[in-house]
């Protein structure tokens, strides 16, 4: 029995990879074979009603919309948010050699001080004239990973996947400090005026198929969520409202501009956060693809067959059933780009990382324009693909870099730029 419980997590990985080996060989790279696809009009009511009115829009398509995304896509929360309980352990005036404001806060989700937890970690510019706008972003390994800060405890919650729980130390450790200090530029960003929010997304919900028996879902009772409830992508969009609760009321950061950014599941999650909670001013979507901003309908790269498979746990039940036929599932992904509008929004994308579908992503927003002028604002400021390197700064705004899927310093000097124009200079 021991000896199968050792093994039984390596061949499910085993299987998981050869699976998504077939599946990687059958994937569409090709443009001319994507199939001809009729998107659902978005400035439509689901009854067919034209939405021909800023009121009209935020009093019944925007409900309606962001239920069909509840009930299809993504799944509702099954219980409120608990109310705001949380412990300063960190409060220091000079990191970073005097670079920066450093904060460390644990947010609890219950009474239970043993109970689920996020231990929120924040930089500030070391000199503020007023409250600061600050990016929020959740990471994948762990706090002490985003800079080599030694003042960053090493993540006591490190379980990412299968792999991780079967293996024989799979506690993190101080070797992994720093580990992906390039991907979170904290100087850079604070010496733009900004802060940077940060907490581990397995603080949240443990990333892999567990049943839902770990992180906040322990709140929510023994059952499995219904179809129409949460997998993960709305867990962690749901913990992201949490941490959003705190910031509001902390007095050195400004609630009216906290600009939500995520990479890759992150950016779907943050796309999704941005549409179920209006107080993120500004969402930010890097790399996410399918399930985030790329066009489900196109069938590039990964597909929602091959997301539903390879991470069952990600999205709501009810989704499983657009695998075999993704014309059928009531929207598409534009129109979760439109349940942010009027806020401005940035979709990055990278050359090389196919399988997000990059003009998949970029289509999103061209079709959730019209949205945006209804309401008031420029939208996209082009319709055609942009060069590489030439980012669009309007309303919805759009950049293809070249390289891999990652999150670079390219990245983040068009997302403080962004945030620069749209919310005033810090
Ligand atoms: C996989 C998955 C993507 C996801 C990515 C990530 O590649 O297929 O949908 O965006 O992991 O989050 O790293």
């Amino acid at each position: 029995m021991n000896m199968i419980a050792k093994i039984l997590p390596l061949i499910l990985v085993c299987l998981a990879t050869l699976t998504a080996d077939a599946q990687e060989r059958k994937v569409n790279y090709e443009e001319a074979k994507v199939p001809d696809y009729r998107l659902p009009p978005i400035l439509e009511m689901p009854d067919g009603t034209a939405i021909t009115d800023a009121n009209a829009w935020t009093t019944k398509g925007r409900p309606a919309t962001l239920e069909q995304f509840r009930t299809h896509v993504y799944g509702r929360a099954p219980m409120a948010r608990p109310s705001l309980r949380f412990k300063v352990q960190d409060h220091e005036d000079q990191a970073l050699q005097g670079k920066a404001r450093r904060r460390q806060v644990r947010l609890y989700f219950s009474d239970d001080d043993q109970g689920p937890q996020v231990n929120l970690l924040i930089y500030l510019p070391v000199k503020a004239a007023r409250p600061s706008p600050v990016f929020l972003g959740l990471n994948f390994q762990g706090n002490h990973t985003i800079h080599a800060d030694p003042h960053i405890p090493v993540t006591q919650s490190w379980v990412r996947n299968n792999k991780d729980v079967g293996a024989e130390n799979h506690q993190a450790s101080a070797e992994g400090r720093g580990r992906v200090a390039n991907r979170w530029p904290v100087e850079k960003i604070t010496a733009a005026g900004y802060g940077l929010a940060t907490a581990y997304y397995g603080d949240i919900d443990p990333d892999f198929n567990d049943g839902f028996r770990n992180g906040v879902h322990t709140l929510a009772g023994e059952k499995a969520p219904a179809a129409d409830e949460w997998g993960s992508i709305a867990t962690w969009a749901w913990g992201l409202s949490y941490i959003m609760d705190y910031l509001q009321q902390d007095a050195e950061i400004d609630p009216k501009r906290i600009i939500l950014m995520g990479h890759s599941r992150l950016g779907k999650t943050s796309l999704w956060a941005g549409a179920e909670d209006e107080r993120f001013s500004i969402v930010i979507s890097n790399n996410s693809g399918c399930g985030g901003a790329a066009l489900h309908r196109r069938e590039f790269g990964e597909t929602v067959k091959i997301i539903n498979n390879a991470f069952p746990h990600w999205f709501c039940d009810n989704f499983t059933d657009y695998s075999e036929r993704v014309d059928a599932c009531p929207v598409d992904q534009h129109q979760l780009i439109g349940l942010i509008a009027p806020r401005p929004v940035y979709v990055a994308s990278a050359a090389d990382d196919r399988w997000a579908d990059p003009r998949g992503e970029f289509l999103s927003c061209v079709h959730a324009s019209p949205l945006y002028e209804l309401l008031g604002t420029d939208g996209i400021a082009q319709q055609e693909m942009p060069g590489i390197e030439s980012p669009i700064f309007s309303t919805v705004g759009y950049h293809i870099r070249s390289g891999k899927h990652d999150v670079t310093h390219y990245d983040w000097e068009q997302w403080i730029k962004f945030a620069d124009k749209h919310l005033g200079s810090p």
